[in-house]
């Protein structure tokens, strides 16, 4: 069974412009899987503990030497480790506060980046784990920053460090520049997805039309 990881940070919930845009497109990818099993990560609504020196110990220490304390502290971050893991496809909305990801989902990364369990170091320099997947992630803005902003360069570098390559970004911004920048915004930003995932019924439509249209034009011809 494929399974879909919906992980969302936006601060209004399910009201968040990101939060719309990822809803939108696991509506389509549901669609296509109809088998297909989607897991929904809030990290505002829960958002999890800070990494500080005592839960970095119990992480790099070895699971066989932890103590009962530090093994209590890796629960959380095994379980989303195993959850990431578990995915075949990850969508990710990630709205820009501050000029970068929402705290909670810079702390989500510290809790998913475990030595030897998503990534692991070479002579060759350090290889990620979580290979396999496909990562749609949704960036909403209020101004504009383009493809090129260090939010977007910090996305693909942490996803690319875990072993995730294959990763579409897509942009809704200006969302803070008036009714008509925001709309058309938006109105982008979903058309870029119904070209990412095309609706399966529209696209079966689509390849019959250009199936059927040449043999039409040959009678009227003669
Ligand atoms: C706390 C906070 C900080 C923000 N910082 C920025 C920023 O640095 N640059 C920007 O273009 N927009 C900023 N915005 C605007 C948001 O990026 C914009 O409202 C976007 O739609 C938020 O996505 P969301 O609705 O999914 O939360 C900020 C919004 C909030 C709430």
């Amino acid at each position: 069974m494929t399974i879909l990881l919906k992980i969302q940070s936006s601060l209004y919930g399910q009201e968040g412009a990101s939060s719309r845009l990822a809803d939108r497109f696991v509506a389509r990818w549901q669609d296509q899987n109809p088998e297909g099993r989607v897991l929904v990560r809030d990290l505002a609504a829960h958002p999890l503990p800070h990494l500080d020196q005592a839960r970095f110990q119990a992480f790099r220490t070895p699971a066989e030497e932890r103590t009962a304390a530090q093994q209590e502290l890796v629960v959380t971050s095994d379980a989303l480790v195993a959850e990431i893991a578990a995915a075949d496809e990850v969508v990710l909305a990630a709205p820009m506060y501050n000029f970068s990801v929402p705290s909670t989902l810079h702390t989500y990364f510290d809790h998913i980046a475990r030595a030897g369990m998503t990534f692991r170091y070479t002579e060759q320099g350090p290889e990620g784990l979580l290979t396999g997947k496909r990562a749609w992630v949704f960036v909403t803005r209020g101004g504009l920053y383009g493809e090129a902003h260090a939010q977007d360069l910090y996305l693909r570098q942490f996803l690319g460090f875990v072993g995730i390559t294959d990763v579409n970004i897509i942009h809704a911004e200006g969302l803070a520049m008036g009714d008509a920048v925001r709309e058309q915004a938006l109105e982008r930003a979903e058309a870029t997805l119904r070209r990412l995932l095309p609706d399966p019924v529209q696209a079966k439509r689509e390849r019959n039309m250009k199936y059927t249209a040449p043999s039409r034009q040959i009678p009227a011809q003669r």
